[in-house]
């Protein structure tokens, strides 16, 4: 890292698709501070989602460097330690595992720690209950509204305190009062707790609410 300040430095970072066919990322800078809130807008195809899964190294790029919460992404490590301390997903569509409780759901990002089974549930019961789903900690997903899902969603991003949010379009699939609701809950963990948040949206006015916005277009920031 070259700015202590910097969470993220990524430097003509470049990342194909079908054998480079396609350039999902061609050519992005980018730095981010630590407690920055960014929205990340572009159109459809445009490299968003890769953007996102390169910085929480679900996938690797082709060229160029990126360093994420001290940890050169690039090198060629397992970084499944990485994702369960420094990154929290949330995608538009909850993923959660349809036959885990929400209590369970929530625990699995702590499976990859050393924290004892009992703290586990504590811990998971105790976020859900403050995202007001402790009523809720023995349901199954399917048995949850849109909202309350992703709000369990929120809850197993969250509950490793990691130091970055990326959340990709975590309202795309609710209506908007309950959209809303949830963009309520992210802006007050992003001001509460320091944490670093990047949020994807097709909504120019929830771009509005980050301290940065942020638009690609064909893998490149325009
Ligand atoms: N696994 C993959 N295999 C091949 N091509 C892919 C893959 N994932 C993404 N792409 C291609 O890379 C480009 C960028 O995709 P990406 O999913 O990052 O876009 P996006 O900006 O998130 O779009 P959206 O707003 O629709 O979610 C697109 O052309 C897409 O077709
Ligand atoms: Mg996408």
């Amino acid at each position: 890292m070259n700015n202590e300040s910097n969470i993220i430095e990524i430097k003509n970072l470049k990342k194909g698709y079908d054998h480079g066919q396609t350039m999902a990322l061609n050519g992005i800078n980018l730095e981010i501070k630590k407690g920055e809130f960014v929205s990340l807008m572009g159109p459809s195809g445009s490299g968003k989602s890769t953007l996102l899964n390169m910085i929480g190294a679900l996938d690797r790029a082709d060229e160029g460097s990126i360093h994420v919460a001290g940890y050169n992404l690039m090198e060629k490590e397992d970084f499944s330690q990485f994702r369960s301390k420094e990154i929290g997903f949330i995608f538009q569509f909850h993923n959660l595992i349809p036959n885990l409780t929400v209590s369970e759901n929530v625990q699995i990002p702590m499976l990859e720690t050393d924290v004892a089974d009992e703290e586990m549930v504590k811990r998971a019961n105790k976020i859900l209950e403050s995202l007001n789903m402790g009523h809720r900690i023995d349901h199954l997903p399917t048995k949850l509204s849109g909202g309350e899902r992703q709000r369990v969603a929120i809850g197993r991003a969250l509950v490793n305190h990691p130091s970055i949010i990326l959340a990709d379009e975590p309202t795309g699939s609710l209506d908007s009062k309950t959209g809303d609701i949830i963009l309520k809950i992210l802006r007050e963990i992003h001001q509460k707790e320091n944490v670093t948040l990047i949020l994807v949206t097709h909504e120019p006015y929830v771009a509005e609410m980050a301290d940065r916005k942020i638009n690609l277009m064909d893998g490149k920031i325009s």
